[in-house]
C-alpha cells in the first residue's frame, strides 16, 4: 500500500505558486487577491475559511474575509456579490457554504461573475466543465486529479466509483474522471443513497472515491484487492482518549482498508490539503487573465 500524501502533493502546488507570484511581482504587477464571503459562524465554515485565508498569505496572494452574520438578507448578500464582481483588485470570490435556509445558494452563485468563480460553482463553469470547455473546476475534484496525476496514478480502462451525487463533488468527479485525458479514460459509476446494493459496486471498482459523507461506512470487505481509494470524507467524532476530545475520520474505514489498496488518501492529510491547493492554482488563473488585460 502506498499512501496518497496530500501534503507534499499540496506543497509543491503552492511551492509553484509562490515562485510564480513572485517573480510576477518582481515585474511590478500586484498581487492575487481571492475573497470570502462566510455568513454566520458554523464550525466547519470557521475551519475551511481560516485555512484558505491562511493558505493565501503563505504563497503571497492576498485575501478579503467577509462576514456576515447568520440573519444577513439575502438581497445584502447579493449586493456585496455584485460588488466584488466590478472590484477589479479582486481576482476570486467564494461564498462558504453552507448559507443559512433563509438565503438561496441557487441565487447567490448565480450572481457571481463566472471569470471569479474560483469554486467553479456557476452553471457556466459546471456546463464548461461537461463539455471539456475552459473554465473553472470545483476545487475538491480538481484537487483529486492533481493528486493523481502527482503520483502517476494509472486511471486509464479503469472501473471508477464514485459515492455521493453532490454538485460540488461526485458530479463533477464523474465528468473529470471519465474524460479522454491523463488522468480520466475511467469507466465512472456514480452511486447515490437510492443506488441499490452499494457493496456490488465497490467491489468491482478499481478507483473508489468516497465521498458520501458518512464517517468509517466504507469497509474493507467490499474493497478489491489493489484498489485506489480516494476519501473526501471529513467528520469530527468526539474521542475522550484523543488530546483534543475529538479525531477527524474519513468516510473510509481507513485502518482496515489501507492494507488492501494499491494507493489510498490518509483524513487528515489528503484530499483536503489538495482542495486548498486547487482552489489557489483556480485564484492564480484567474489572476493570470486579469494581469494580462
Ligand atoms: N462548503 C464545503 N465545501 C466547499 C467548497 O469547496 N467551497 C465553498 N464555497 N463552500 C464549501
Amino acid at each position: 500500500m502506498q499512501l496518497i500524501d496530500g501534503k507534499i502533493a499540496s506543497e509543491a502546488v503552492k511551492t509553484r505558486l509562490a515562485e510564480a507570484v513572485k517573480v510576477l511581482q518582481d515585474k511590478g504587477n500586484r498581487k492575487p487577491c481571492l475573497a470570502a464571503i462566510l455568513v454566520g459562524n458554523d464550525g466547519a465554515s470557521e475551519t475551511y475559511i481560516a485555512s484558505k485565508v491562511r493558505t493565501c498569505g503563505q504563497i503571497g496572494f492576498l485575501s478579503n474575509l467577509i462576514r456576515f452574520d447568520a440573519q444577513v438578507s439575502e438581497e445584502r448578500l447579493l449586493e456585496e456579490v455584485r460588488k466584488i464582481n466590478t472590484d477589479s483588485t479582486i481576482d476570486g470570490l467564494i461564498v462558504q457554504l453552507p448559507l443559512p435556509a433563509h438565503i438561496s445558494a441557487e441565487k447567490v452563485i448565480l450572481a457571481i461573475d463566472p471569470k471569479k468563480d474560483v469554486d467553479g460553482f456557476h452553471p457556466i463553469n459546471m456546463g464548461n466543465l461537461a463539455l471539456g470547455l475552459p473554465g473553472f473546476v470545483s476545487a475538491t475534484p480538481k484537487g483529486i486529479m492533481m493528486l493523481l496525476e502527482h503520483f502517476n496514478i494509472e486511471t486509464a480502462g479503469k472501473n471508477a466509483v464514485i459515492i455521493g451525487r453532490s454538485n460540488i463533488v461526485g458530479t463533477p468527479m464523474s465528468l473529470l474522471l471519465s474524460k479522454n485525458t491523463n488522468p480520466g479514460n475511467c469507466t465512472v459509476t456514480l452511486c447515490h443513497s437510492k443506488t441499490k446494493n452499494l457493496n456490488s459496486f465497490i467491489k468491482q471498482a478499481d478507483i473508489v472515491v468516497a465521498a458520501l459523507g458518512r464517517p468509517e461506512s466504507i469497509v474493507a470487505e467490499d474493497i478489491k484487492e489493489g484498489a485506489v481509494v480516494i476519501d473526501v470524507g471529513i467528520t469530527r467524532l468526539d474521542d475522550s482518549s484523543a488530546p483534543k476530545g475529538y479525531r477527524i475520520v474519513g468516510d473510509v474505514d481507513f485502518k482496515n482498508v489501507a492494507p488492501k489498496c494499491s494507493w489510498i488518501t490518509p483524513v487528515p492529510g489528503g484530499v483536503g490539503l489538495m482542495t486548498i491547493a486547487a482552489l489557489m492554482q483556480n485564484t492564480f488563473t484567474a489572476y493570470l487573465k486579469n494581469i494580462e488585460n
